[in-house]
């Protein structure tokens, strides 16, 4: 079973990525380079626009074989694109990890808090998920705000190899388990 391809936030709109989203996407990636490209590693360099039409074919086909729901965060109407989230089915079963960033003009005013939290709910709502993940930097500050906002707890750190120029490599993972 699917999460929905919609879902409604105070405020926001997350919605399942379309082709027609890619020229939006690369104009967000190039505005917000610099708050991106200390943190994910894909914003290495800046992005050519067929690497968001690549990004976003993937995305589909990652939502098919339930591999990663992923969801451009958006004004309610659904229009402005204002950053990206999703479900990732890579941390074992019955689990989900979220993955998230926005576009430079749109932090500091709780829309990832209130994004992630949707989608929390929604991915524990799914049958067979027992726990949400969010795996961020230690050095991350704004990204551990988020779970802890959410009341996740940080379950543990693990050491990793540095991915992105700003990270330490150890890795804060935080949890929520369904009721
Ligand atoms: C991580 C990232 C999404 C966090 O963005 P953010 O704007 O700090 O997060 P939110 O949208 O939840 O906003 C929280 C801020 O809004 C404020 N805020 C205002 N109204 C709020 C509300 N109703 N609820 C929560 N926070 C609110 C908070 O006080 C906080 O501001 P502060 O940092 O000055 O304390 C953003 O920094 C980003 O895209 N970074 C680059 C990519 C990245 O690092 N991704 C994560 C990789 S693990």
């Amino acid at each position: 079973m699917r999460p929905p391809g919609r879902i409604a936030l105070d405020g926001g709109l997350l919605r399942r990525w379309t082709p027609a989203d890619a020229p939006a996407l690369h104009t967000a990636v190039l505005e917000s380079f610099e708050l991106l490209h200390p943190w994910m590693s894909w914003a290495a360099e800046r992005p050519e626009p067929t690497d968001q039409e690549e990004l976003i074919a993937a995305a589909i086909r990652r939502w098919e074989d339930g591999e990663a729901y992923l969801y451009g965060v958006f004004d309610p109407a659904g229009e402005q694109l204002r950053g990206s989230m999703g479900l990732h089915a890579r941390v074992g079963p019955g689990a989900f990890d979220i993955g998230y960033w926005l576009h430079a003009e749109h932090i500091g005013k709780g829309l990832a808090t209130r994004a992630a939290g949707a989608l929390t709910e929604t991915g524990l709502a799914l049958p067979g998920i027992e726990r949400i993940e969010i795996h961020c930097d230690e050095a991350n500050t704004a990204s551990a705000a988020i779970p802890k906002r959410l009341g996740f707890h940080l379950d543990r750190i693990e050491d990793d190899i540095p991915e992105a120029p700003a990270s330490t490599g150890r890795r804060m993972i935080w949890i929520k388990y369904g009721s």
